[in-house]
């Protein structure tokens, strides 16, 4: 299956952290993949990679897109990201509608930045709909191979700084210290209680640097970053003030444009599956265009192993691709001709 192939041949140019040359090297092959199909290929002043069919829609209607990332997290999977990709690409060569087009935003993981970009300087579609990993268990449980997305969680992601008092570890008595890693470690327990605290909320601290960082000295200071996430902004800030954090910042929680949304439900419909509707606690750069006002969808395909994402364990069925392709064009040729 020339997707798989193309996600292996992806996987195997190793992490490609935003801005990295690893990611260039994807976009590379995305783009030689691009032309292969027939696509004409723009690259934008954010790094963000656009191709199309050529012609424009008739009576130069706005485009219609899908795509997603290429950039991953650190040991991440196949399918985050590269799937909308290169399943996107697979759907809009079969359609080759003018006025498609399949998009690989940069940067996705550490904030969206290439799609945050293209929302203040660059044209944008009349429709984008993603095609996405769930990345999580809930298809798996419901043994449903396909799902579409209501909703994308909003998220703020912050750093935390506790000083206290390097000093040598052996010759300091323990009543004496002002120990930065135990006092971050209290902090990092009491972000997990607020979050359980507050329904549909969830934080993560994912990483942590202790400085000086001897062995045998005691931490003078710990940053950490914290990732919240909550399905509304009430909720968001509620356990961001609850951690002691800034309320207001991140990115907001969005909601796909019901037409999209509809379009999408009777395409796995007519490929007589469920249409489940699943809220999406990732994020995603369809939340960013619809924050913008584009009429934003997403489809979800299973994610097998539990669910696992982030992880090389990551994993969607062959089988489950084909009909997630499937649906995708079909959705795509209902949002052309709308
Ligand atoms: O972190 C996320 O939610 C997504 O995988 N970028
Ligand atoms: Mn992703
Ligand atoms: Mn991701």
């Amino acid at each position: 299956m020339r997707i798989l192939e193309r996600l292996d041949e992806l996987y195997a140019i190793g992490d490609r952290i935003g801005h990295s040359p690893e990611e260039q090297r994807a976009h590379d092959l995305a783009a030689g993949w691009f032309r292969e199909a027939g696509l004409e290929v723009e690259v934008d002043e954010g790094g963000n990679l656009v191709g199309r069919v050529p012609g424009g829609r008739p009576g130069g209607e706005r485009e219609v897109w899908t795509g997603s990332h290429l950039d991953t997290v650190p040991s991440g999977g196949r399918f985050d990201g590269a799937l909308g990709v290169v399943g996107g690409l697979e759907a809009v060569e079969r359609l080759g509608l003018p006025g498609l087009g399949v998009v690989v935003f940069r940067d996705e993981e550490r904030g969206c930045a290439g799609s945050r970009a293209r929302v203040t300087s660059g044209a944008l579609p009349d429709a984008f709909l993603e095609l996405h990993i769930e990345q999580g268990p809930r298809l798996e449980r419901a043994d449903a191979p396909l799902a579409v997305v209501t909703a994308i969680v909003g998220y703020s992601r912050q750093t935390v700084t506790i000083v206290g008092k390097a000093g040598h570890a052996g010759t300091t008595p323990m009543a004496d210290r002002d120990d930065a890693l135990c006092a971050a470690a209290e902090r990092v327990l009491a972000i997990r209680e607020a979050a359980l605290a507050i329904p549909e909320t969830v934080a993560t601290v994912g990483t942590l640097t202790v400085e000086p960082g001897g062995v045998n000295v005691i931490p003078g200071s710990v940053s950490f970053t914290v990732d919240v996430r909550a399905p509304d902004r009430e909720r968001l800030d509620e356990l961001l003030s609850a951690i002691g954090l800034e309320p207001g910042l991140g990115v907001e929680p969005a909601v796909m444009d019901a037409s999209v949304v509809a379009a999408t439900c009777s395409a796995i419909e007519e490929l007589g599956l469920p249409g489940l509707e699943l809220a999406s606690g990732a994020g995603h750069d369809a939340g960013i265009l619809a924050a913008a006002g584009v009429p934003c969808g997403m489809v979800f395909v299973r994610s097998l192993n539990g669910g696992v994402s982030h992880s090389p364990d990551e994993h969607s069925s062959a089988e489950d691709v084909a009909l997630a392709v499937d649906a995708l064009e079909r959705a795509l040729r209902r949002l052309s001709q709308a």
